[in-house]
């Protein structure tokens, strides 16, 4: 599978489809001087070279990992024609591989029926059911976990919403106790749950919140931009297999918003939001005397906030679908790419647990791992071997590693970290003193599927980085 292979049959397929409509001059203004092209290129591929190695598993840090290459060769062969998926003049091909791919999407989720579409981001999507969330329960709030992703709150400013953080357990999910205490208030319209949360890869109970919020008469909405791919391995007989409760209560939910262009093998611009009842896209209308004239089948911008989106991403993601597709239990499906990522998560904690320099925070859920120097080690920065360090030094240790693995030149290794309070670093660890108010622990998001292979060399690594 060489990816110039396949980029070199992208442009001979545009270019003899171009062909087919005649000669004519191309302006003389869209000229450039070779010689410049060759120069500022070069600088170009230089200046990328200020990059961490996202590609390679020693990058064990944040959401980050370049496309598949049939994303890349989609992506590029529709690119090409530069389709947009506003309106069917703008992209026809490409707006029916939209629709056809948010069809998988939504048979994934096991929606009966759906209308949704992709967007240039999660926070868009998310964006998105919190409008139909307003727009369908207006002077009503929106209830999150304060483990949610950060712009929850945020839009809900910008939508001008009232935004509530409903208290965590000890494992970094909503609290269900304290949301129903919360709905009772009727003050909250939606509920967000989230489907593997950006920090821990916590999944909140969605099938515990949609009965409580049902109850109530109060929406959900489900935030599965990381986690939502995840739902392939609900139930499977196998290591990597998850509890199936809460993802299969995606399909009795409201909306719920899944980013290909995290989990889903895709260039950056692509997340996507599905709706269960189809009639919300009543909602959307909309005036708009300049498009929507070439057939009266949906125009996917009557359905979008969004105008101008990439035909392209639609294209890569038909693609990658096609070769890889989300199906549950298909062994050459995109499961198969996820689960070894689960393995390795699985693997490091049990590595962790027989470590005496890394302690495990929290037994991951689904990919991602965090972890912090053990207290009392002399990597820890306290005073004398067995003496037990507090929050202060696991701060100051886990910034130290993460800093060392970075600048080592022969074997870099590359974290993320993640600021958790005293209260909820107790909950979980209650030896350790709490010295400071936060700390910062290790983080590693093991969503390439080569981490499973290697993970011993990267546990390895980290141990000598946490003695050294
Ligand atoms: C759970 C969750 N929701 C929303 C987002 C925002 O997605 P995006 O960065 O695509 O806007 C993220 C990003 O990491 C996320 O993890």
């Amino acid at each position: 599978m060489d990816l110039r292979d396949w980029l070199d049959r992208a442009v001979t397929a545009v270019r003899s489809w171009e062909a087919g409509y005649g000669e004519f001059e191309r302006h003389p203004s869209l000229r450039v001087d070779p010689a410049r092209f060759d120069a500022a290129f070069g600088e170009l591929t230089t200046r990328l070279r200020d990059n961490y190695p996202y590609f390679h598993p020693s990058y064990a840090g944040q959401m980050l990992k370049p496309p598949h290459p049939a994303a890349v060769a989609g992506y590029l062969a529709a690119m090409l024609i530069n389709p947009n998926n506003h309106a069917l003049d703008g992209g026809p091909a490409t707006s029916v591989m939209e629709k056809e791919v948010v069809a998988r999407l939504a048979t994934m989720f096991g929606l009966a029926e759906h209308l949704g579409h992709l967007t240039s981001s999660g926070t868009i999507a998310n964006l998105e059911a919190l409008w139909v969330a307003r727009e369908l329960h207006p002077g009503r709030g929106i209830a999150y976990s304060a483990e949610a992703h950060y712009t929850h709150g945020r839009m809900c400013g910008v939508l001008g919403m009232p935004g509530f953080a409903v208290p965590a357990d000890d494992r970094g999910r909503m609290s269900v106790a304290a949301l129903d205490e919360l709905l009772a208030g009727g003050r909250i319209g939606t509920v967000v749950a989230t489907a593997g949360t950006t920090g821990l890869g916590a999944i909140d109970p969605v099938h515990e919140i949609a009965a409580v919020a049902r109850r109530h008469g109060v929406r959900v909405h489900v935030d599965a931009a990381y986690g939502g791919f995840f739902t392939l391995l609900a139930g499977l007989e196998d290591a990597a297999g998850l509890d199936p409760a809460p993802w299969r209560a995606i399909a009795g939910c409201d909306s719920v918003v899944v980013d290909p262009h995290k989990h889903g093998l895709q260039p950056y611009g692509c997340g996507a939001v599905l709706f269960g009842d189809p009639s919300v896209g009543r909602l959307y209308r909309h005036d708009s005397p300049y498009t929507y004239f070439t057939s009266d089948e949906l125009h996917l911008g009557e359905i979008s906030l969004e105008c101008s989106r990439a035909g392209a991403a639609a294209a890569a993601l038909w693609l990658t679908f096609e070769l890889l597709p989300p199906v549950a239990g298909d062994p050459a499906g995109l499961g198969s790419v996820l689960a070894a990522g689960r393995r390795a998560a699985l693997d490091w904690s049990s590595r962790l647990a027989g470590s005496s320099r890394l302690e495990l925070y929290q037994p991951p859920e689904l990919d991602i791992v965090c972890y912090y120097p053990v207290p009392g080690s002399p990597a820890a920065g306290s005073a004398a071997a067995g003496t037990p360090a507090g929050l202060a030094a696991i701060d100051r240790e886990s910034a130290r590693m993460l800093a060392e693995g970075m600048d080592d030149k022969e074997h870099p290794v590359f974290l993320s970290t993640l600021t958790v309070s005293a209260n909820a670093f107790s909950r979980r660890h209650p030896g350790v003193t709490a010295d400071a108010d936060r700390a910062r622990i290790l983080r590693s998001v093991l969503m390439k599927p080569e981490s499973e292979t290697y993970l011993p060399t990267l546990h390895a690594r980290l141990e000598a980085l946490a003695t050294s």
